[in-house]
């Protein structure tokens, strides 16, 4: 599979996405370290991800929502009124670490695309980001030709719960002590309806 960098004007103002997937050589290195700078304030050490190792693997895809300082531009190619703007295919540069507001990884499986982790900068909760993240990437698996999007989440997580259910997820079982001692997980899927 080609390695694309793509990215997508946001409905949100001052809010661009870009998707990774796969991520090629040259943006690991960069790109884990600061993955793992953000984690480090989002997730507990025992949750925290091996970057270095992840970002190799093909099936792994990574996005990202940067605080624009201006609007993006608007996307030539896409109809101004389409609530559903589509990213362009040229590849763009990554912008400053330091504009990273959020982010969601995700892995393809058999046919089945898992959310590993979703996060957003505690300044920027409740603007709908962690959403748009979550719609991208759904949005992704369908013009992929995907169907399912699948996760587990902890079940105290009651704010991430409520975002997976208002984008259409639907709650399976709770597998006692999946994270830990008293910390239940959830699972959550979605059937991504085909174009
Ligand atoms: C969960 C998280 C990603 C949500 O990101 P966010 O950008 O604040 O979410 P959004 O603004 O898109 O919220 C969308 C909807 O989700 C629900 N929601 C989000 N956070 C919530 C909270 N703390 N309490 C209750 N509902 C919440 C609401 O229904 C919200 O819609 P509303 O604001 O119109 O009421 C963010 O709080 C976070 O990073 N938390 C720590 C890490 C985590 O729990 N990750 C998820 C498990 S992997």
């Amino acid at each position: 599979m080609a390695p694309t960098i793509q990215s997508s004007d946001s409905l949100v103002p001052k809010i661009v996405l870009q998707t990774i997937s796969p991520c090629p050589p040259k943006h690991r290195g960069p790109l884990a370290k600061t993955l793992t700078t953000l984690e480090k304030k989002l997730f507990p050490s025992s949750e925290a991800f091996d970057y270095v190792l992840e970002l190799k693997k093909p099936n792994i895809g990574v996005i990202l929502a940067y605080a624009s300082p201006s609007p993006p531009s608007p996307n030539p190619k896409s109809n101004p009124s389409d609530q559903n703007p589509k990213p362009p295919s040229t590849p763009i540069p990554t912008p400053p670490a330091e504009n990273l507001i959020g982010y969601l990884i995700f892995q393809r499986l058999k046919g089945v695309t898992w959310i590993h982790k979703l996060g957003v900068v505690e300044r920027e909760r409740r603007k709908g980001i962690g959403r748009r993240l979550v719609e991208a990437l759904m949005w992704e698996v369908k013009r992929g030709g995907g169907r399912k999007v699948v996760l587990w989440v902890d079940e105290g997580r009651e704010g991430a719960r409520a975002l997976y259910r208002g984008v259409g997820f639907e709650e399976g079982g709770v597998v006692e002590g999946y994270y830990g001692v008293g910390r239940g997980a959830v699972k959550m899927e979605v059937e991504v309806e085909a174009e």
